[in-house]
C-alpha cells in the first residue's frame, strides 16, 4: 500500500473518533456547529496519526491512545481557526471551505477555537483507564507545554512580530517555525512514546523524529504557498507574500528551501533507524512523503 493510502487509513480511524467526540456534551447548538464545521472539514490528521503510530510502535495497545491522539486535532484545528482571523493571517479559505469566521463571524470563531482548545483536555484525560494515569499525566504536561506560550502560541506571536518586518534572520525564522509548527508535531510523537511507556531513549528518538518532520513540514507549507494549487491545498496561495510573511522561500528561494526540507526528512528517517515493523516503516515513508506532498 502507498504511504498516502496508509495515511488515509490511519486518518479514517481518527476521523471516526472525532465524529463522535462532541456528541451529547451539552454544547450550545451554535457553538457546536462552529466547532464541528472546522473540526470535521477534512484535513490530513497528521498530528493524531503521529501520536497513534508512535504509541503503537512503542508497544501501546492499538486503540488505547486514540482519545489522546484526537486531542491534537482539537488543538491544531483551534490554531487554524485563530490563524485565519483578520487580525492574524486574514485568510478566507481553509480545508476547502470558507474560513470559520467567514461563516460564523469573528466572535464565534474565537469562541469555537477557545472551546476546541479546552475540550482537548477532556479528551486527554479520557485516555486514563486504557493507559496508566501517570503516563497520561506526563503526556498531558508535554502537550500543554507544546501548545502554550513557549510552544505553538509563542511561535505564532513571533510569526506576527516578523510579519512585514525586514531583516529577519534564518535563525530567527527557524526558531519561529520550530515553535509555531514544530512544537505540536514533536509533542504528537513524544506523547505517543510517553503513553506507551517508552524509556528515555525511545522518547528521545520520538523527539528527534518530530523535530525534523516538523521543520520539513513547515518549510514545505511555505513553499506550497508559493507554488501550490489553491483547490488542491484547500487554502489560499500567495497569502504569505501578500501579508509580508518571513518564510523560507522569501529568504532563500524555493529550490534551496526544498533541499533543506529533504535534509530534515532524511534526518527524521535516520532517527528511527533502530525501529522496525509496520508503524516504523510507515513513519519513515511519511517523513519522505511530507516533502513530496501537494496538499
Ligand atoms: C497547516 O497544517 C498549518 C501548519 C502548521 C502548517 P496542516 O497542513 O496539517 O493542515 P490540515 O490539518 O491538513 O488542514
Ligand atoms: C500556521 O502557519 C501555524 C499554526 C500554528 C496554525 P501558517 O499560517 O503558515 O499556516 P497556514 O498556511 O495558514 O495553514
Ligand atoms: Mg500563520
Ligand atoms: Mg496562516
Ligand atoms: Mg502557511
Amino acid at each position: 500500500m502507498t504511504v498516502k493510502n496508509r495515511l488515509k487509513d490511519y486518518a479514517r480511524e481518527v476521523e471516526g473518533y472525532l465524529r463522535s467526540s462532541l456528541k451529547g456534551k451539552g454544547i450550545p447548538a451554535g457553538l457546536l456547529e462552529a466547532m464541528e464545521y472546522s473540526l470535521l472539514a477534512g484535513g490530513k490528521r497528521l498530528r493524531p496519526v503521529l501520536c497513534l503510530c508512535f504509541a503503537r510502535m512503542m508497544g501501546a495497545p492499538a486503540h488505547a491512545a486514540l482519545p489522546f491522539a484526537a486531542s491534537f486535532e482539537f488543538i491544531h484545528t483551534y490554531s487554524l481557526i485563530h490563524d485565519d482571523l483578520p487580525a492574524m493571517d486574514d485568510d478566507d479559505l481553509r480545508r476547502g471551505r470558507p474560513s470559520n469566521h467567514k461563516v460564523f463571524g469573528e466572535a464565534m470563531a474565537i469562541l469555537a477555537g477557545d472551546a476546541l482548545l479546552t475540550e482537548a483536555f477532556t479528551l486527554m484525560t479520557a485516555s486514563c483507564g486504557d493507559i496508566p494515569a501517570d503516563r497520561v499525566m506526563q503526556a498531558t504536561a508535554t502537550l500543554a507545554r507544546a501548545a502554550g506560550a513557549a510552544g505553538m502560541v509563542g511561535g505564532q506571536a513571533l510569526d506576527m512580530a516578523y510579519t512585514a518586518k525586514a531583516g529577519v534572520s534564518l535563525e530567527e525564522l527557524r526558531e519561529m517555525q520550530a515553535l509555531k509548527t514544530g512544537a505540536l508535531i514533536t509533542a504528537a510523537c513524544v506523547c505517543g512514546a510517553q503513553l506507551a511507556g517508552a524509556d528515555a531513549h525511545g522518547v528521545e528518538r520520538a523527539r528527534a523524529y518530530g523535530q525534523s518532520v516538523g521543520a520539513a513540514f513547515q518549510i514545505v507549507d511555505d513553499v506550497l504557498d508559493v507554488v501550490g494549487d489553491e483547490s488542491t491545498l484547500g487554502k489560499p496561495v500567495g497569502s504569505d507574500e501578500q501579508q509580508g510573511k518571513t518564510t523560507y522561500p522569501s529568504l532563500i528561494g524555493v529550490e534551496r528551501s526544498m533541499d533543506l526540507a529533504r535534509r530534515h526528512a532524511a534526518h527524521a528517517v535516520e532517527s528511527l533507524a533502530l525501529f522496525s515493523g509496520e508503524e516504523a516503516d510507515f513513519l519513515k515513508d511519511l517523513a519522505r512523503y511530507i516533502v513530496d506532498r501537494v496538499s
